[in-house]
């Protein structure tokens, strides 16, 4: 078992990784039960989780409700935010209370988020189910829905109580998206972990088969990197937050270009990003060119996008641009990139020129 703080004074909390730990979960669970009955969210694909985190709960003595959502991007709106708070009232959910967010990023940001805002803020745990909110999503307390304009746009930071990750629930996950959840773990190799990555390169197919040892020590590095940078920076002002959108940007343009839709996981986009965001270094000389070969090297030998095409997109230089206008990270006509003066040595550059950009992808 392995126990990360994430230290954030009076808003602190433990991420516990065990191999098995859903079926035990109410041991940790019990003292913020405080004898009441637990309500759980999660989605009509985990069922399956759902019924092992019940009986294990039931053992306990601790009563539970559930809540299935359907599974999804769009579940992460308006009306069912609105449906989701109503809920919660009916059932009687006091600021006391710890909902638990059971399911992969869509869940832990509707459920974060109906916490943040029911009763001027309740408690709540989340027990991640895909690698991407194992690694990323479920650290570090940014929580959303998704409005017209764009996703994300509607939310706050509320950082849950208590993280519970049991890798063995990636078993039943789909590779594709073990693979894009993937892409968020060698993300923090390429940040400022230059030893991670090898490790990555060494180990990755091992990974992506399940090896236990493998994914737990992939899933641990990734946390206490998430948690020290949150630690460092929970609102994302000082800079060193923002070096977690590693890839982010360009992987914005295709993601919105792909329509946020599954044709292109958020995963898949981020990958073809920080492929992007190496080559548009290299290309500028900020970064070895050795480096951003390796970077797209490694991506496409695990089934990665590693660039625009690769992720199956098409559109010209000029659409994606415009998407990045778009981006809910431009501040005041500037949109901050992370670039890199090499693996592991990202960096926030908020004088990109975007012409320069333009030139980058119509290349
Ligand atoms: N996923 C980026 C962050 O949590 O800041």
């Amino acid at each position: 078992m392995t126990t990360i703080p994430v230290s954030l004074g009076a808003r602190s909390y433990d991420v516990v990784i065990e191999a098995g730990l859903l079926a035990r979960a109410a041991d940790r669970l019990k003292p913020l039960a405080r004898g009441r009955r637990m309500v759980i969210v999660t989605d009509s694909n985990v069922l399956s989780h759902l019924a092992t985190l019940q009986a294990a709960l039931d053992e306990a003595g601790i009563a539970s409700e559930a809540i299935v959502l359907p599974p999804g991007e769009a579940t992460k709106c308006w009306a069912q935010l609105e449906a989701l708070t109503d809920r919660l009232l009916d059932l009687g959910v006091e600021r006391g209370d710890h909902v638990i967010a059971l399911g992969g990023g869509v869940i832990g940001d509707l459920v974060g988020f109906a916490c943040a805002i029911l009763k001027r803020g309740c408690g709540f745990v989340q027990i991640p189910t895909t690698l991407l909110a194992q690694v990323d999503s479920s650290v570090g307390g940014k929580t959303a829905i998704n409005s017209r304009a764009g996703k994300n746009l509607i939310g706050a930071f509320h950082q849950p109580a208590l993280v519970l990750i049991d890798p063995d629930v990636l078993d039943t996950l789909p590779l594709r998206q073990v693979r894009a959840g993937y892409a968020e773990v060698v993300k923090y190799g390429l940040i400022d972990d230059p030893a991670f990555f090898d490790w990555c390169e060494a180990n990755a197919s091992e990974l992506l088969e399940g090896a236990p040892a493998a994914r737990a020590y992939a899933i641990a590095i990734s946390v206490a990197a998430k948690a020290r940078i949150v630690a460092e920076d929970e609102r994302e002002t000082t800079g060193a937050r923002a070096l977690l959108n590693l890839g982010h940007t360009f992987g914005h343009a295709l993601e919105a270009e792909a329509g946020f839709s599954d044709r292109l996981l958020h995963g898949e986009a981020v990958a073809a990003g920080m492929a992007l965001a190496f080559a548009y270094s290299a290309a500028h000389g900020l970064s070895p060119a050795a480096d951003a070969e390796r970077v797209s090297r490694h991506l496409r030998a695990i089934g990665l996008p590693d660039g625009v095409a690769a992720a199956g997109i098409s559109a010209s230089a000029d659409v994606l641009v415009d998407h990045m206008l778009h981006d809910k990270k431009m501040d005041a006509g500037t949109l901050p990139f992370l670039l890199a003066h090499g693996i592991g040595q990202t960096f926030l550059d908020t004088s990109v020129d975007l012409a320069d950009v333009r030139a980058f992808l119509a290349a």
